[in-house]
């Protein structure tokens, strides 16, 4: 049986990261390749702790999103410099569906929106779906976004709809920019009127002081994202929005005919861990944690593959490296998990037009990998990288 699907159905493909997913989770394998949280690092026994408080009725019914997880949100934002109230904070189902729908909110097939050359796989997915024409802004992976080519192109293109991007522990790049280019974007947005989703789904996750987002910089032409996975639970599937109130709203409606509200139970576990599981004290823990398997990696990846250009992410669980020309990531990545067990994703799965910088980049995650495979890991990569052939 075969069905007529529309067009727009016929051309989806699987991201690389699901490919990845489905060839990398063999047990022998050393997974660089998935940004996912450490396993260990859960609190288990917190939630268990904090989850019989809410058995009752009402944690199973259907409900409007839970009022006090907005307060808390807007407190927790305060540690990150954004001032907000609860009525411009909007509950989703994680960082992707706001990210869906924010662009649904914001723009019309066939319209313009602009992101990094090498940008978040997820918003790619989500704006081919819904038809938008994606522009791509060059990026190094030091600091970022050319600011002086996004200026140009917003000069020259019919206008775009809005700019997608991450300020704090950019995926796949892990760089975080600096100031001056905080206040160049937001400066850009303003003159232009072309609003910023700001994507902070790593902005918890910082390893020494950084700046506040791009959210704190400018209010009204900043949409943020935020989302509780990667310091809570990716399963609990809760992120949030910050805008303004007449996006809410609308945001509210499509949320509606997408999946009538976040779920309540997950909603009610963050809430009762945000108010008794101690989240500073978790927090902290995750930093540490995680600071020093970047620094296990960094200083393997130093130790055994001196040829690959990277910076230490200030945030995030990511680092991007740059290895010679010769080497072409994409076949890279087949060799090394067919002759050394070790995977990461390459960077072609970053980007969604053919730019050659993409091809000699590689994406690794230090996250999910257990601290004492890491060195391992990277020993197997650089075995690949000697064997490499073309
Ligand atoms: C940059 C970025 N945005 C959004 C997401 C999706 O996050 P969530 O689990 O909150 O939907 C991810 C997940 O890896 C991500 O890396």
């Amino acid at each position: 049986m075969i069905y007529n699907l529309p067009g727009r159905i016929k051309t989806l493909e699987p991201s690389p990261i699901q490919q990845a997913l489905q060839n990398t989770t063999a047990s022998d394998v050393i997974a660089f390749s998935l940004g996912m949280p450490s396993e260990n690092l859960f609190p288990i026994l917190s939630y268990k702790r904090v989850m019989l408080d809410f058995w009752m009725p009402n944690s199973l019914q259907y409900a409007p999103p839970i009022e006090n997880l907005k307060h808390q949100i807007v407190d927790l934002m305060k540690q990150r410099g954004v001032n907000c109230t609860s009525k411009q904070i909007f509950l989703t189902s994680g960082a992707q569906q706001a990210i869906h729908l924010l662009c649904r909110v914001l723009i019309d097939r066939d319209e313009v929106a602009v992101t990094d050359t090498a940008t978040y796989p997820g918003f790619i997915q989500a704006a081919q779906s819904l038809n938008i024409n994606l522009s791509a802004v060059s990026v190094n992976f030091v600091d970022g976004m050319d600011m002086n080519e996004l200026d140009n192109l917003y000069k020259k293109t019919r206008k775009p709809k809005f700019l997608y991007t991450m300020s704090e522990g950019h995926n796949p790049l892990g760089m975080s920019l600096n100031k001056e280019k905080r206040l160049k974007l937001t400066e850009i947005a303003r003159t232009y009127q072309i609003p910023i989703i700001e994507d902070d789904a790593y902005g918890f996750l910082n390893y020494q002081t950084v700046e506040p987002p791009l959210k704190a910089y400018d209010n009204d032409w900043v949409l943020y994202i935020g989302s509780f996975s990667k310091i809570l639970a990716p399963s609990a599937r809760v992120g949030w929005v910050i805008a303004p109130e007449t996006i809410i709203t609308k945001l509210e409606i499509l949320k509606e005919s997408n999946d009538i509200n976040t779920a309540t139970f997950s909603q009610r576990i963050i809430s009762a861990f945000l108010d008794k599981g101690d989240f500073t004290k978790h927090l902290l823990h995750l930093q540490d944690s995680y600071k020093e398997k970047r620094d296990k990696m960094v200083k393997s990846l130093r130790k055994h593959i001196p040829e690959l250009l990277f910076i230490t992410p200030p945030s995030g669980f990511l680092i991007w490296g740059k290895l010679p020309y010769s080497i072409d990531t994409d076949k890279l990545f087949w060799q090394a998990l067919k002759n050394e067990k070790v995977s990461f994703l390459p960077g072609t799965a970053f980007g969604f037009s053919s730019d050659p910088y993409l091809s000699h980049c590689l994406r690794l995650s230090f996250s999910y990998c257990p601290l004492e495979l890491i060195e391992i890991g990277v020993e197997r990569l650089a075995r690949a990288i000697k064997n490499y052939t073309i």
